[in-house]
C-alpha cells in the first residue's frame, strides 16, 4: 500500500486545529463580500502570495485581519461546516477544536452568534461520524482579566467547550500569567492545555505543566532542549500536539527533516501529529502526514503509532477502532 493509501486508512483524532485557521482564502472572499469587508487583496492567489511567513507574528497579524469577514451565525457555521467536511475526508473520527472567541468578541461579534454558528456545524459532524469538542483559547497577548472575561461570557455555553488553551504571540506572553484564570477553568470542570515550546523557550513548558497544571502542550517543540524535562514528558506520557506544516511555514524548523517528531518518539513521547491552521500553512492533517513521513523516513509502525496516540491524547475517549 502507497504511504498516503495508508495514513487514509487509518483512523485519527485531530487535537490541535484552530477553527479561524481553517478559514480556505476562496470563503474569506465570499464572505468578505456578503459583508462589506474590505480585503487588502485583489484575488485569491494574491492571498497565497501573502502567505509567506517570517514567524509566529508575522503569520497571526493576517491570521486575525482575515478572520476579520466572519460576523454572522451563519458566517461562522459556513466556516466550521466546511472544516469538519474536510477533517472527515482525512478518516479522523474525533477532532478537539480550538477557538478563539476573544478575536471575534473585540470586534463586535455576539457570543451566541459564535456559538450558535458552530453548535450546528457540531451537530450535522455528528451525523456523519465525526465527533467535534471545542476547546476555548485565551489569547496571551491580552490580559487575564480580559480572559476571565471571556470564560465568564462562555458560561451559558459551557457544554458545549470540554476544555480552555492558551493561544497567540508566545514570546513575552508566559504561561503564569494565566494562572488564575486557568484554576477557575478547572474548578469549573474544564480539561486543560496550553501552546508551550513553539518559540518560547523550555521553560514555558514547564510552567504550562507546573503553574497551570495541563494535561497536554500544545506544539512543544524546545522542550527537547531540556534533558530534564524530556525525562517528566516521557514519565507522564504527556501529550504534545505537534503541527510539522505550520513548524515549517512559521520557521520553528528550518526544514521538515529537521522536525523533532521522530527524535521524539525514539524517545518514548507521547507524540502526535495535527493541521494548526490548515487554510494558512498548506494541509489537513494527512498532509501532515505525509509530509513529515516522507522527511523523516517513518514506517507504517511509526504511522500507526501516532495515530493510536492520536486517541490516547484525547480529552474524551475517541473510537479508534471504528475505521
Ligand atoms: N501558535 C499560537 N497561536 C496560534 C497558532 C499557533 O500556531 N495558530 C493560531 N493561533
Ligand atoms: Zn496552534
Amino acid at each position: 500500500m502507497d504511504r498516503r493509501d495508508f495514513i487514509q486508512q487509518l483512523p485519527k483524532a485531530e487535537l490541535h486545529l484552530h477553527i479561524e485557521g481553517s478559514l480556505e482564502p476562496a470563503m474569506m472572499f465570499d464572505l468578505a463580500r456578503r459583508n462589506g469587508v474590505e480585503l487588502p487583496y485583489a484575488d485569491v492567489a494574491e492571498v497565497r502570495t501573502a502567505y509567506e511567513f517570517a514567524g509566529l507574528q508575522d503569520f497571526l497579524d493576517l491570521y486575525y485581519a482575515g478572520m476579520g469577514v466572519l460576523r454572522t451565525a451563519s458566517d461562522f457555521f459556513a466556516l466550521a461546516d466546511a472544516c469538519f467536511r474536510r477533517v472527515g475526508a482525512d478518516n479522523v473520527t474525533h477532532l478537539e477544536c480550538f477557538v478563539d472567541p476573544q478575536a471575534h468578541l473585540g470586534r463586535g461579534v455576539r457570543f451566541e452568534d459564535l456559538m450558535q454558528g458552530l453548535d450546528a456545524a457540531v451537530r450535522q459532524a455528528a451525523g456523519r461520524g465525526l465527533e467535534v469538542s471545542l476547546i476555548l483559547c485565551f489569547l496571551r497577548h491580552l490580559s487575564e482579566r480580559e480572559a476571565f472575561g471571556a470564560l465568564e461570557d462562555a458560561a451559558p455555553y459551557q457544554g458545549n467547550f470540554i476544555g480552555v488553551g492558551l493561544d497567540s504571540s508566545e514570546l513575552g506572553h508566559p504561561p503564569g500569567k494565566f494562572r488564575n484564570v486557568f484554576a477557575a477553568a478547572r474548578d469549573l470542570g474544564f480539561r486543560l492545555t496550553a501552546h508551550a515550546g513553539e518559540e518560547g523557550p523550555a521553560e514555558y513548558v514547564w510552567e504550562a505543566l507546573d503553574v497551570l497544571g495541563v494535561e497536554r502542550i500544545d506544539h512543544g517543540n524546545r522542550a527537547l532542549e531540556d534533558d530534564a524535562l524530556v525525562a517528566r514528558l516521557r514519565r507522564d506520557q504527556v501529550p504534545l500536539t505537534l503541527c510539522p506544516l505550520s513548524n515549517l511555514k512559521l520557521r520553528v524548523v528550518p526544514d521538515l527533516r529537521a522536525h523533532p517528531l521522530k527524535r521524539m518518539l525514539d524517545l518514548g513521547l507521547l507524540a502526535t501529529v495535527n493541521s494548526d491552521d490548515p487554510a494558512y500553512f498548506g494541509g489537513y492533517v494527512n498532509d501532515n502526514y505525509v509530509r513529515a513521513a516522507a522527511a523523516l523516513d517513518l514506517g507504517e509502525a511509526e504511522l500507526a503509532a501516532l495515530a493510536a496516540n492520536s486517541f490516547k491524547a484525547a480529552f474524551r475517549a475517541g473510537d479508534d477502532s471504528a475505521g
